[in-house]
């Protein structure tokens, strides 16, 4: 499907199926048009079928003598409603609706509500990312048919030029939704691993993997803690990508990459949705996702380093004991006392790592707590940070990408709830703040010079209804977030 911007007004455009979106309350001037333009009356109909522009109402025509032949009008609220997530939320109802039909497909916007790059890059990756269907693992994937050519029409000016950053983020988000959605017999630490290497390998990035023996060696005591009740070997994955010229600013982006968290010895059971646990690396599929993205949108004056600590949380003779002390690669001391309380494990020696790399700035994403999902819910990850301008900058970074994000509070005084009577540290706190003690416990290992941000992604990894540009399944948050905060840091340095 290419996706391009025209000119061509309602009078002059030709191809197979129109789309207009509608502004409520103000449907008259665009429908005279559209009347005029395919010489028939449209108002008895939608008096009809009570059509009023409403946000989400849809009603498609069939058309026998028109200049093509389907037109389809879609509702976009009140004008002070008007938002780009309306936008993507009517693109991708009419993705659906065009479904089976090929040819050219008109879409017809009003941009002049928009900065049309904004637009223009919203539209395009719903087209796309609405239509994602994960069918790897059929045994006969039904075809779906699709427009060719998607044009966006009555454009001011021509504005194809940021529909070259849609691919590469395609692509990094499809990459990430594949990732999450692999069963765990499939998408093992190693083949994450060797995925990752395909992706340096396709996209000249810089790989380094270390094994279960080097991992020792660095002294990550906690990482290897959780990996030791699985029959499957740990991997340490580090990408890096370099710009072209001189690097003005140093990123590092973890993802948490539990393949599975069976929970271990504290086992997940009843509500803990077991089943589900093959999303517990959602955190390195955004970040892998992310460095495809990046690799190819080659962004000037940055380099970047993705780190993922991949392993699964399994039970057998050798898993750890509720109760068992670690030193973690920075010597401190920790006391599992929740086997389930993994992630932040397997995260602390890869934030020491980070930061022996000495980066401007830390990212992680994680599928780390329930507590984050109770808090906020699906459609929205958690952001704990102590730096204001990174918290800005991200939230402005998801807020363009229509991805949900909120920041929440590093409350210092929590930190009680982490006190061991033997170790440096445990690894769990009460029930109450969760989430929060979960960030506390993580900021143990960033060294303070560095500025750091922790994002909890438990609830937007995955969504089980259809949700428009999120489609049943794995939605590969995190990477058009990463991908657009990136991507403006990078204009300073162009
Ligand atoms: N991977 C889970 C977090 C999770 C839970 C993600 C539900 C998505 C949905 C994490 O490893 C975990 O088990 N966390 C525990 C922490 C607790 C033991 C302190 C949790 O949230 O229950
Ligand atoms: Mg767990
Ligand atoms: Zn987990």
């Amino acid at each position: 499907m290419k996706v391009s911007t025209t000119t061509d007004t309602l009078q002059s455009w030709e191809g197979t199926s129109l789309i207009i979106g509608l502004i409520e309350g103000a449907l008259e001037q665009k429908l005279n048009q559209l009347e005029r333009r395919i010489g028939e009356s449209l108002s008895e109909s939608l008096k009809n079928k009570a059509f009023n522009a409403k946000s989400g109402e849809i009603l498609s025509f069939q058309l026998f003598h028109g200049p093509f032949k389907k037109l389809i009008l879609i509702g976009l609220g009140e004008s002070n409603n008007l938002v780009l997530n309306e936008l993507r939320k009517a693109t991708s109802a009419v993705t659906k609706e065009t479904l089976g039909n090929n040819g050219v497909l008109g879409i017809d916007f009003p941009w002049e509500c928009f900065d049309s790059n904004a637009a223009v890059k919203a539209v395009a990756e719903a087209l796309r990312l609405s239509r994602f269907k994960d069918l790897r693992f059929r045994k006969t994937p039904e075809p779906s048919i699709f427009p060719e050519n998607v044009e966006l029409i009555n454009f001011p000016e021509s504005t194809n030029q940021i529909l070259q950053e849609v691919h590469p983020t395609c692509e990094g988000v499809e990459l990430a939704r594949e990732l999450v959605g692999a069963p765990p017999n499939f998408l093992t630490p190693n083949e994450l691993a060797n995925q990752a290497k395909k992706i340096a390998e396709n996209h000249s990035l810089e790989v380094k993997i270390l094994d279960k023996s080097e991992c020792a060696e660095k002294g990550m005591g906690a990482f290897l803690a959780v990996s030791q009740g699985s029959d499957l070997a740990p991997r340490f994955i580090h990408l890096v990508y370099k710009p072209k010229g001189a690097v003005k600013q140093r990123l590092a982006l973890i993802g948490k990459g539990l393949t599975f968290d069976s929970g271990g010895y504290n086992l997940k059971v009843g509500a803990a949705q077991i089943d589900m646990m093959k999303f517990d690396m959602g955190g390195s599929a955004a970040v892998l996702g992310t460095a495809r993205a990046i690799a190819e949108l080659k962004p000037a004056g940055i380099e970047i380093h993705f780190i993922i600590a991949a392993c699964e949380n399994m039970i057998n003779g050798s898993a750890v004991h509720p109760g068992d002390i670690v030193k973690a690669s920075n010597g401190k001391t920790i006391e599992i006392n929740n086997t389930d309380a993994e992630g932040r494990l397997t995260l602390a020696d890869a934030l020491v790592y980070a930061c022996e790399l000495k980066p401007d700035k830390i990212v992680d994403l994680a599928t780390l707590t329930g507590a984050c999902v109770i808090a906020l819910g699906e459609e929205i990850a958690g952001l704990w940070t102590e730096d204001d301008q990174l918290a800005d900058d991200l939230t402005t970074a998801a807020a363009d990408a229509g991805e949900g994000i909120w920041r929440m509070p590093l409350q210092d005084s929590y930190k009680e709830g982490l006190k061991s009577l033997l170790a440096d540290i445990k690894n769990t706190g009460p029930r109450a703040g969760g989430s929060i003690t979960a960030a506390l416990f993580l900021k143990e290992f960033v060294e303070e010079s560095i500025s750091w941000a922790h994002i909890d992604i438990a609830g937007t990894v995955w969504t089980e209804k259809d949700k428009g540009l999120n489609p049943a399944g794995a939605t590969g948050y995190g990477v058009r977030t990463l991908v657009n905060w990136i991507l403006k840091l990078s204009l300073q340095f162009k």
